[in-house]
């Protein structure tokens, strides 16, 4: 038994009784150093605190009962210092030392969900103007960028809109100031469509073109629940040998079922457009009555959504100053231009415009 491994003391002392209480407590602590479970903290207990068969009894055993009376004192407190000791390596071994509880605070919960952090998510108008890109990727067209602050020329007099038109009063706008000494048409503002693009593109490349322009817009409009000074654009332009009205009524009736449903339905009114001619302003059947007539379409049972057209073949002798071959006697083209807010608010049913811009995330978070 393990308790014949306590040699029997032959002096009381205190330098012996502190040899030996040392050695048992070094041996104890190796014990307790290879402990590598519950099942050897259990083996540990029992060798060591066992009632009956444990060291520490039998230490009381041999050496207390032993002793000569005057050593019993010294005995006695050395045997409960190491019992102590013995204990507390116990405890620790076990699990439940007594710094568990400072353990513990510094420990790392690996069961605990980690921290999560917020991906952002892409803003309504953001993915309304990608989705709308997206259906016009599918039919070939490839997307195209311009300047945000645009020349006189480009956002009106090659758009056909010459200098002092009444039209240029539909799209008021800001300009860049004292621009006076330069000529009209070079002086800058903040371009109020995206159909400037049309003609920058036409410049860079001879026909055939298939394009789509998205982009931020400016005009001089009182914001209210519609309406907003800064908004976005998607603007298209397709210029070939042989296209026809019918090729525009075909794409954009496409369009409006890609976005809203195949159930949906366009037709085509007459508009004005300086660049286009004929004009049409698209209006898709209602996508909340389904064109049974409610108070989101005034009882009509359609919506306007945008404004399209032939390109006028004034716009064409624009481009030809740079490009010859837009010759309109041999070309033709349709161009269309949409709200992206608009339609944003249609899909999302979005009563507020003023929602886009107001950075509110609970409003925000509701397209992550
Ligand atoms: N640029 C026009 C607008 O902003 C929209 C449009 C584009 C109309 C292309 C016809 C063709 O109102």
């Amino acid at each position: 038994m393990t308790n014949d491994s306590i040699l029997s003391l032959t002096a009381f002392d205190d330098d012996a009784l502190d040899k030996a209480f040392a050695a048992l407590e070094q041996q104890a602590r190796e014990a307790a150093a290879k402990i590598d479970g519950p099942e050897a903290v259990e083996a540990f207990r029992l060798e060591w605190l066992g009632r009956k068969q444990g060291r520490l009894t039998g230490v009381s055993g041999r050496w207390l009962k032993s002793a000569p009376a005057e050593a019993k004192k010294a005995l006695g407190v050395r045997f409960n210092a190491l019992k102590a000791k013995v204990e507390e390596l116990l405890e620790l071994a076990a699990g439940a030392g007594p710094n568990d509880a400072a353990l513990k605070a510094e420990a790392i919960d690996i069961t605990l969900p980690g921290t999560r952090r917020l991906t952002g998510a892409e803003h309504p108008i953001t993915r309304t103007l990608n989705e709308i890109v997206s259906v016009f990727a599918a039919l070939g067209y490839s997307v195209g960028v311009g300047p945000e602050v645009e020349t006189d020329f480009y956002n009106f007099e090659s758009m056909n809109f010459p200098p002092g038109h009444p039209a240029r009063d539909t799209q008021d706008t800001l300009v860049v100031a004292s621009q006076e000494r330069r000529p009209q048409r070079d002086r800058l503002l903040l371009r109020t469509h995206t159909s400037p693009v049309q003609m920058r593109t036409m410049e860079q490349q001879p026909p055939p073109v298939r394009i789509v322009i998205p982009g931020k817009v400016h005009r001089n409009d009182a914001a209210d629940a519609t309406h907003s000074p800064i908004f976005h654009q998607v603007e298209g332009l397709c210029v070939d040998a042989h296209i026809t009205f019918s090729d525009l009524k075909g794409t954009l009736d496409h369009a409006m079922k890609a976005l809203f449903g195949s159930a949906v339905k366009t037709r085509f009114f007459p508009s004005f457009f300086p660049f286009t001619e004929p004009s049409a302003d698209v209006q898709i059947s209602c996508i909340f009555c389904g064109g049974k007539g409610c108070r989101k379409c005034k009882q009509s049972g359609w919506i306007e959504l945008l404004g399209c057209g032939m390109v006028d073949p004034a716009v064409f002798a624009f481009a030809a100053e740079k490009q010859p071959a837009y010759d309109p006697t041999k070309v033709s083209g349709f161009a269309f231009g949409m709200g992206v807010e608009r339609i944003a608010m249609m899909k999302y049913g979005i009563s507020e415009i003023g929602q886009f811009y107001a950075g509110d995330v609970r409003f925000l978070g509701q397209f992550a």
